[in-house]
């Protein structure tokens, strides 16, 4: 019998095309993260895992795990994985786009509006009883409308924020890739524009990208320095793209009016992290595919994917061919 390791209990849709593929299963249900050396000791045992979350699959952990038929991630970003060495061991992985690009341009269309009226803080205030007169000068927000929304890494979530974004507040799109996304230019009429420029012209900058060597810490205290004042930066991609320490400062020394993460660095944040309790700061933890239809959606495409592999087809969603 084939066995499988879960690494998460996902929704119920995908255990079941599992258990009807005829696996035997065993999902970690422990309210802890998983160290990678008992995620290896586990993995010893079954023949193919389902990674649910960011669970580290380095080199050493495929020289460990060889024998893994594959590996079906349930994300759709892959930056805890080292795509090489699976694919030294010849082991396929996958993960599961587009089902997570609805609700997770969501959110940030979510922080978009949140940080430009402050919301999250002026919450807190009146939990703090805070609340105690009319002042018109005071709790003051940017409107959207008609502003420009720079989009760094204009793919499938970039694009859904922008067309939320047109649709909402008609907002100009400019964007920066490494290549030209001339299909999503035409929909949106989007600009393409130099990094600087994305940095310079932006009244709202989302971040979209993949954390890679070239995207790492990029966000940092000299980009925020080309940015407005006046300027919004909100990341649901990965925190490794900002520089938590200077984007602390640009916010205090007002070189940015806010931000909004999804995302930080590390995950969790520590409950004590200054941006808590900065003003025009948002911060969620890790919610961008976090609804019950993008959940159940991610679980049957991870499983597909898993029987795929192991069935000897391609799994449908495979990084490494
Ligand atoms: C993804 O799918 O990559 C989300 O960020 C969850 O990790």
């Amino acid at each position: 019998m084939i066995k499988v390791l879960i690494t998460r209990k996902i929704p119920q849709r995908g255990i079941q095309l599992l258990e009807e593929a005829g696996y035997k299963l065993t999902i970690y249900t422990e309210k802890r993260s998983l160290p990678q050396k008992e995620l290896i000791e586990l993995c010893k045992n079954n023949d193919a895992l389902l990674s649910a979350g960011s669970n580290k699959l380095n080199a050493h952990f495929f020289e460990e795990c060889s024998h893994l038929k594959a590996v079906a991630l349930m994300s759709v970003g892959y930056d805890n994985v080292d795509i090489e060495a699976a694919t030294s061991y010849k082991i396929p992985v996958s993960n599961t786009p587009d089902v997570l690009s609805n609700a997770t341009s969501d959110v940030a269309f979510l922080l978009m509006l949140a940080v430009s009226r402050n919301a999250f803080q002026m919450h807190k205030r009146i939990e703090r009883g805070g609340w105690s007169f009319f002042e018109p000068t005071a709790n003051l927000g940017i409107e959207l409308k008609g502003k420009t929304l720079g989009v760094f890494g204009l793919g499938r979530i970039g694009v859904e924020l922008a067309k939320k974004a047109k649709a909402a507040y008609d907002m100009n799109v400019i964007y920066h890739n490494r290549n030209r996304n001339t299909e999503a230019e035409e929909i949106l009429d989007a600009k393409y524009v130099s990094f600087d420029q994305l940095l310079s012209e932006s009244d709202v900058l989302s971040v979209h990208a993949n954390l890679s060597n070239e995207t790492k810490n990029l966000f940092n205290g000299s980009a925020f320095e080309k940015m407005k004042r006046s300027a919004l930066f909100i990341n649901t991609a990965r925190g490794g793209l900002h520089n938590e320490a200077d984007l602390i400062n640009a916010i205090q020394d007002k070189t940015i009016w806010g931000a909004g993460l999804d995302v930080t660095n590390p995950e969790p944040m520590d409950k004590d992290n200054p941006l808590l309790n900065l003003p025009n700061v948002c911060v969620l933890p890790h919610i961008g595919s976090a609804t019950e239809e993008t959940r159940d959606k991610m679980a049957v495409m991870a499983a597909d994917n898993l029987i795929a592999a192991l069935s000897n087809k391609v799994m449908p969603q495979i990084i490494n061919r």
